[in-house]
């Protein structure tokens, strides 16, 4: 029996902010980040935005199409939790009207953590085909104004519906791990932004590559010759096009920068334009390739890697289904990511700065985004989500004073 992905969706937030603006800001060259990391724009939340609206904006248009009574188990990878007890999952159950017959978790393990929960949704469904499994994973990457990490900043969510005898992608018994704790990036408790030794995460991205591809050929892994298509964890483009060199060297092929770009294009796309987005990132840069790709990959199988700082690393294969093409979102995509609102600097580093409540004062939110999902407000240290479609009123209060007397 076959399981893997059946459908899988993304959703970027509604603004986003061009590098080539915060270059100037910066007093950088353009270049360093449209060529030397491979980015052209960084998705950016609206105040109304954060991963549980995300999330369920990625996953309605799964649960929209073939309903949700299969659906037992959601799982939520992410880093960028917006509570330590409650799983995120849990309002996006709400959101969505899921099943009340239904576990609900969130995982974390830096941008790993789909991962993980993409190979033991695949495990409970060989245990009960008759079941299925929501996977979402949603995130927001949040470094610091002017440091080295802020070019690689962004944000995004993608859900994927996990069954028996898939239509997208069916999940190979092969896969190889590494684990080493190191501390390449990580995120304290009472921080907002993420610290990083860049360069150093960089080098453990590519050792935690390498032992994870050699126990993959250790588990009976396919050959890399035979791996047609590639996906990297996407921290910026370029990191997947270092990943794709020392990959391929590993396995004595030399390749020109000419057919790394070739093979790595159609997948590079989207996250081109959404920046960082964490433990999404894996699964957005699959999905570009399922849906950019020119070749018809119908029983062709992709080689994907997945790391998360920290770290975990893992390299899996999966082999794309015949007739995939016709069950494509491109260009639901495509609309998505055009009708994003282009944010100057000045919006950018206030949405960035702005002040969340944190002391049960009430915080209303006025609607910025065109999403289906939105936080309404922040009560009684609460987060209150709503469907767009169901506002009552729209909020004049200005968000950056809603916190006055918190202290
Ligand atoms: P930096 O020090 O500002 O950049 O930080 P740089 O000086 O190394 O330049 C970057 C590249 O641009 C270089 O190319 C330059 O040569 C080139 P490379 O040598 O690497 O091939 N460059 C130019 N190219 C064209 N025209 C120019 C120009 N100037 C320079 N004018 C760094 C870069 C990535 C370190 C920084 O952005 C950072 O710290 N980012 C955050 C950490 C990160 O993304 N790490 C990646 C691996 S770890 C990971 O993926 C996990 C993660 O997703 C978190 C998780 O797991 O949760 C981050």
């Amino acid at each position: 029996m076959f399981v893997g992905i059946d459908d899988i969706s993304f959703y970027a937030s509604d603004f986003y902010l061009s590098l080539a603006t915060l270059a100037q800001h910066n007093g950088k060259d353009p270049n360093k980040y449209l060529q030397g990391l491979g980015q052209h724009q960084m998705g950016v939340l609206p105040c109304d935005e954060d991963i549980v609206t995300m999330a369920a904006n990625a996953a309605y248009p799964l649960v929209a199409n073939k309903g949700t009574d299969k659906i037992r188990t959601l799982l939520f990878a992410t880093e960028s939790g917006v509570d330590q007890s409650k799983a995120a999952g849990l309002y996006v159950h709400r959101l969505l009207n899921l099943h009340q017959n239904m576990r609900i978790i969130e995982l974390k393990q830096a941008c790993y953590s789909a991962t993980a929960a993409l190979q033991m949704a695949c495990a409970l469904v060989e245990k009960n085909p008759q079941h299925e499994v929501l996977v979402i994973a949603s995130d927001v990457a949040r470094y610091g104004l002017n440091t080295p990490g802020e070019a690689t900043q962004g944000c995004g969510a993608v859900a994927m519906r996990i069954t028996a005898q898939p239509r997208l992608l069916s999940m190979d018994a092969a896969c190889g791990c590494y684990s080493e704790e190191i501390m390449d990036f990580w995120r304290p408790n009472y921080m907002d932004t993420a610290l990083v030794d860049g360069k150093f995460s960089a080098q453990a991205y590519l050792k935690a590559l390498k032992y994870s591809w050699n126990d993959y050929q250790q588990t009976g892994g396919r050959p890399f010759a035979s791996l047609a298509r590639f996906c990297y964890h996407l921290p910026f483009g370029k990191m997947g096009e270092k990943a794709h060199r020392k990959l391929a060297l590993i396995n004595k092929f030399s390749l020109t920068e000419e057919e790394i770009s070739d093979t790595l294009l159609s997948s590079l796309l989207y996250n081109r334009y959404i920046g960082n987005s964490y433990a999404a990132s894996l699964y957005i840069c699959l999905l570009s390739l399922l849906e950019n790709d020119e070749s018809d990959l119908s029983g062709k199988p992709v080689g994907l890697f997945s790391y998360g700082s920290g770290c975990v690393g893992e390299f899996f294969s999966m082999e794309v289904q015949p007739g995939y093409q016709a069950f494509s979102r491109k260009q639901q995509h495509f609309d998505m990511l055009e009708k994003r609102t282009e944010i100057d600097y000045q919006r950018y580093t206030e949405l960035f700065n702005l002040q969340w409540s944190t002391c049960g004062k009430e915080m209303i939110l006025p609607k910025q985004t065109k999403g289906r999902y939105r936080l309404g407000a922040i009560r009684n240290h609460q987060r209150i989500y709503e469907p767009v479609s169901e506002i009552k009123t729209t909020s004049k209060v200005n968000m950056n004073t809603q916190t006055d007397n918190c202290y």
